[in-house]
């Protein structure tokens, strides 16, 4: 009798770790919703630049970039505006950080004092896949 409860019990609790494990599942902000919840004004082109850009993403950024948290380097989702919407000498900057400071760039030189970490720097980089890029991080809040 005492064994059937337990074994009762037990099932209740495996139940209940399962719902709430599943609940968890739904709430999370998994990346790989993203596509779904823009799905209205997106065609075939721009979910391609936005997978090319996911993998660009996590290839070459996500060591030290998040999308829109902070980590050991900022977020990318808000960059363009901290750049006054100034896209190509954001990609100079993301090309060659220290050619931009050097030009006299005002967020180039701002942003240094983010952390003791330097950015990398990408000299072939193309327009394209940096566009790829942006368009995948700024598809999120
Ligand atoms: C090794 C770590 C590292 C990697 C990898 C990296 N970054 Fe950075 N990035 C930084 C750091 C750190 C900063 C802040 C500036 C500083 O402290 O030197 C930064 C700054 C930036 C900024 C300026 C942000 C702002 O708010 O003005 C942009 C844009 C940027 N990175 C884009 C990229 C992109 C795109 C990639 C991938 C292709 C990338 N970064 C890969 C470390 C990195």
């Amino acid at each position: 009798m005492i064994v059937t409860k337990i074994k009762l019990f037990l099932a209740w609790c495996f139940l209940i770790f399962l719902v709430f494990s599943c609940q968890e599942d739904s709430t999370n902000k998994s990346d790989s919703n993203f596509i779904l919840n823009n799905s209205s004004d997106l065609n075939a082109q721009s979910i391609d630049t936005l997978l090319q850009g996911k993998k660009l993403f996590k290839k070459s950024c996500s060591s030290c970039h998040k999308i829109n948290s902070h980590f050991i380097a900022p977020p990318l989702n808000k960059a363009l505006d901290k750049w006054g919407g100034d896209r190509e000498g954001m990609y100079l900057y993301i090309r060659n950080w220290q050619e931009a400071e050097k030009k006299g760039y005002a967020r180039a030189i701002e942003v240094q004092e983010y952390g003791p970490t330097v950015m990398n720097i990408y000299p072939n980089i193309t327009d394209e896949e940096l566009d790829a890029i942006f368009a995948y991080v700024m598809s999120f809040e």
